[in-house]
């Protein structure tokens, strides 16, 4: 049987997006892929606990969508994680329901690729403030992927943005169709 994806998108101005709008519009015609439009579905920050968790347990691979904001994740992924992934559900003695699901993250930044090094503007590899993603993941005993990153999202052209979306999609097709 083939995996479900739920593609958890959080982005605070859609209608003003260039890179993230046009990798959902690819990842929506993708086999099985349901994208979740967190701030479409939430617009004043009222998050339906149950129902998000009904999705989350009728999916199998769960990728986070967004721009990159201050190193991190807009705020209504960050309250949709405080509300949702509780105790009991995401991790805990009894809270199995993510467990051995996989965990994809797909991120945009303003900034190229060199400012995220110890000389650069940013002083950090990426993947240093990928850590609490990773962890959160470990904690909730999924299976971590290799993250996709546009860097330079706002310089980069229509093309690279499809084909890095393109990149995307091979990878969801790869796990959906994994035995
Ligand atoms: C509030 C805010 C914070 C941001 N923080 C960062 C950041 O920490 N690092 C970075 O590289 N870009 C940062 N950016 C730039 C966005 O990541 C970039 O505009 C976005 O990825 C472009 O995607 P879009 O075309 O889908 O909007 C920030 C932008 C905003 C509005």
């Amino acid at each position: 049987m083939t995996k479900k994806v739920l593609v958890i998108l959080a982005h605070p101005h859609l209608n003003q997006s260039v890179a993230n709008r046009q990798i959902a519009e690819v990842l929506k015609n993708t086999p099985d892929v349901t994208i979740h439009n967190l701030y479409d579905n939430y617009p004043y920050f009222h998050i339906d606990i149950k129902k998000e968790q009904t999705l989350l347990k009728q999916h199998d691979i769960i990728i986070f969508q967004h721009p990159f904001f201050w190193y991190n994740m807009p705020p209504l992924l960050k309250l949709w994680m405080d509300e949702v992934l509780t105790m009991g559900f995401a991790y805990g003695s009894k809270g199995e329901h993510l467990k051995n699901k996989k965990f994809m993250l797909a991120i945009t930044t303003g900034s190229e690729q060199m400012a995220y090094s110890e000389n650069g503007y940013h002083g950090f590899d990426i993947h240093n403030f990928l850590f609490a993603y990773k962890q959160t993941c470990q904690l909730c005993q999924m299976q971590w992927q290799e993250p996709h990153i546009l860097f330079g999202s706002r310089k980069t052209t229509e093309e690279e943005i499809r084909n890095h979306a393109e990149k995307i999609k091979k990878h969801i097709i790869t796990l959906t169709e994994a035995r």
